[in-house]
């Protein structure tokens, strides 16, 4: 069985989204490390529920990101993890990490990559991109994650119209309700390829 570890950073619908995946069956995998980068988010509080083994590794304890991206990398080894989801996590991994998970870590991004991707491109201010720039379409992308911000190769992507009438917040509300269908997905499709 995979054993995956996801990473969060704020309210964990995607997490539980990768939680049910596994619970049911549809990922042929299991969920046996949650990191979060943020105390007191509700992610943790879905790890809990769900007897997942959970822990809190903030970014201002560590010097810098490979000093960072060292504490979860021990973390992830003494915890055996084949894969990596990164799962609305707000910190930019280190070289270290990435090298030695080369092509096993994955994330989720609300919109369709390779645009309206990169440095400060989260929340709310990806759909507000979006909006701006009169895009008729929008959607989210998982991809393998390398060095660069939001860059490596899509494994999934899910598009969806952009409404005349949509605000930020209407359209993160859609493009989110597609994200919870198309992360189980993509790890289902990752693991068995
Ligand atoms: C999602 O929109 C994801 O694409 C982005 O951060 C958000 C996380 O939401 N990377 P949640 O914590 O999974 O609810």
């Amino acid at each position: 069985m995979t054993k995956i570890a996801v990473f969060v950073s704020g309210g964990g619908t995607n997490l539980q989204s990768l939680i049910n995946g596994c619970k049911s069956g549809f990922i042929p995998g299991e969920i046996n490390l949650v990191i979060s980068s943020k105390k007191g988010v509700f992610a943790i509080e879905r790890a809990k529920r769900e007897n997942i083994p959970h822990f809190v590794i903030e970014y201002k304890d560590y010097s810098g990101e490979e000093e960072y991206s060292a504490a979860l990398l021990k973390k992830v080894k003494e915890f055996n993890t084949d894969i990596i989801c990164l799962a609305g996590f707000l910190v930019k991994l280190g070289k270290n990490i990435v090298s030695e998970y080369r092509n096993r870590i994955l994330n989720i991004h609300p919109a369709l990559l390779p645009d309206f991707g990169g440095k400060g491109m989260y929340g709310i201010r990806v759909h507000e991109a979006v909006l701006a720039s009169g895009r008729k379409e929008s959607g989210c992308s998982v991809h393998i994650v390398d060095e660069e911000y939001d860059h490596g190769p899509v494994i999934l992507q899910r598009r969806l119209p952009v409404k005349d009438n949509d605000t930020p917040q209407s359209l993160a509300r859609r493009v989110l309700k597609e994200e919870h269908k198309l992360y189980p997905e993509a790890v289902k499709k990752f693991i068995s390829k």
